[in-house]
């Protein structure tokens, strides 16, 4: 019987993403190797800040097409010191998000093994999975600036929220918690002072729900979600909500369940028609760029999330159980309290899917 074979693009992009993606590699391809039950293979794509410096853009005209030759994605990081980080995140990231429709930022938050959770109401931890609207809303990138330079200079930001691109994304959130035993939705809104687009977003949800009757739903404004997170851990499960809104929500969700380094996200096309990209929530992290110390166990997660979505749910549930021993056995980076550099993880990762053979 011949093995399915998946055709992955690697992004390292820039900072510590070339460090964890790297690492990724190692492992996924030792997972691959040791179960036999699957192929995988790499390409490297060299889209970030060297590739702009070299040639003005951050990416190619036709990077959409060379994405679609590919099973998925597995994506670094990007932004440079040298660079205004809206001319790289627009540049590169912000390029495939939208234009690819990968609408749906799905970004699950556990406390992990060997990780201590800060909140102290937390009795048994966190889990959850933040669903982020990935296409419009805040980051439609409407808007322009007038009078430049002048004293009374302008710019506009429009958020922008459509019935197609609401709907879509609750019906993927409300059917992300019917999968999860809580089946409990809480639809992230902010109605009460934005009038317009946040009034749209609460009315379809409410009419979204009516499709899923077995999945119970609250609606939260977003300043008391911030509140409810910290004071109410247990009540949360799976959460909705706008681009802008999930970017902050979640970094505050990562660092509550131990740090930004074990955080995991997924940019799917939930209709399959473009391949998915998967990436760490964090970014380059130029405080520790190079010195090999990154934590490589959000890309790691990453990587699991993808070969789920690839189809692959037990060789990611394997591999991830592989993770959770090292991290439970205190094989850390500093991030999380260790002294173990991002090779050690890797290596000690290896080790464990070693003994997966039976
Ligand atoms: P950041 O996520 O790069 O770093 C925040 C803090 O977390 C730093 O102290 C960093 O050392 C630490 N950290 C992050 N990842 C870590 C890891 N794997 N292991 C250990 N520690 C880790 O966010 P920051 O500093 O706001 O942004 C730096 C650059 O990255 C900027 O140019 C920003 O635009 C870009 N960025 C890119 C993102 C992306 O590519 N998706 C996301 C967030 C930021
Ligand atoms: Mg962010």
């Amino acid at each position: 019987m011949s093995t399915t074979t998946y055709r992955i693009a690697s992004i390292p992009g820039d900072g510590i993403g070339p460090e964890v993606v790297d690492a990724t590699i190692q492992a996924i391809t030792k997972l691959a190797q040791t179960l036999g039950t699957f192929n995988i293979e790499f390409t490297h794509i060299p889209w970030g800040t060297k590739y702009y410096k070299e040639t003005g853009r951050y990416t190619p005209e036709d990077c959409l097409d060379t994405l679609r030759n590919f099973d998925a994605s597995l994506f670094g990081a990007v932004g440079d010191p040298d660079v205004p980080d809206h001319i790289s995140l627009w540049g590169l990231l912000l390029a495939i998000r939208g234009p690819l429709q990968l609408y749906a930022n799905v970004r699950p938050v556990r406390t992990f093994p060997g990780t201590k959770c800060p909140l102290t109401t937390a009795t048994d931890g966190i889990d959850w999975v933040l669903v982020r609207e990935n296409s419009e809303g805040e980051y439609s990138g409407q808007g322009g600036r007038s009078h430049i330079g002048q004293p009374w200079e302008a710019a506009t930001e429009v958020a922008m929220f459509t019935r197609v691109g609401i709907e879509r994304i609750m019906r993927f959130a409300f059917e992300t918690a019917r999968s999860r035993p809580r089946r409990h939705l809480t639809v992230v809104t902010k109605s009460n002072s934005m009038r317009n687009g946040m009034v749209l977003w609460d009315q379809v949800a409410a009419e979204v729900a009516q499709d899923f009757p077995d999945v119970t739903w609250d609606k939260m404004l977003v300043d008391a979600m911030t509140i409810r997170m910290v004071s109410q851990p247990q009540s949360v499960d799976t959460v909705v909500g706008t681009n802008l809104h999930m970017d902050i929500l979640s970094d505050l969700a990562a660092a509550l369940a131990g740090s930004i380094g074990v955080a995991p996200s997924s940019n799917l096309d939930p209709t399959r028609k473009n391949p998915s990209l998967f990436e760490p929530v964090h970014g380059s992290a130029f405080d520790i760029t190079g010195k090999g110390v990154a934590n490589p166990v959000a890309t790691f997660w990453s990587a699991a999330e993808m070969l789920s979505w690839l189809g692959e749910k037990e060789a990611a549930k394997q591999f991830m159980d592989c993770v959770e021993r090292v991290c439970a056995a205190g094989i850390l980076t500093a991030d999380l309290g260790g002294d173990s550099n991002t090779q050690g993880v890797v290596d000690a990762v290896c080790r464990e899917i070693e003994g997966l053979k039976k």
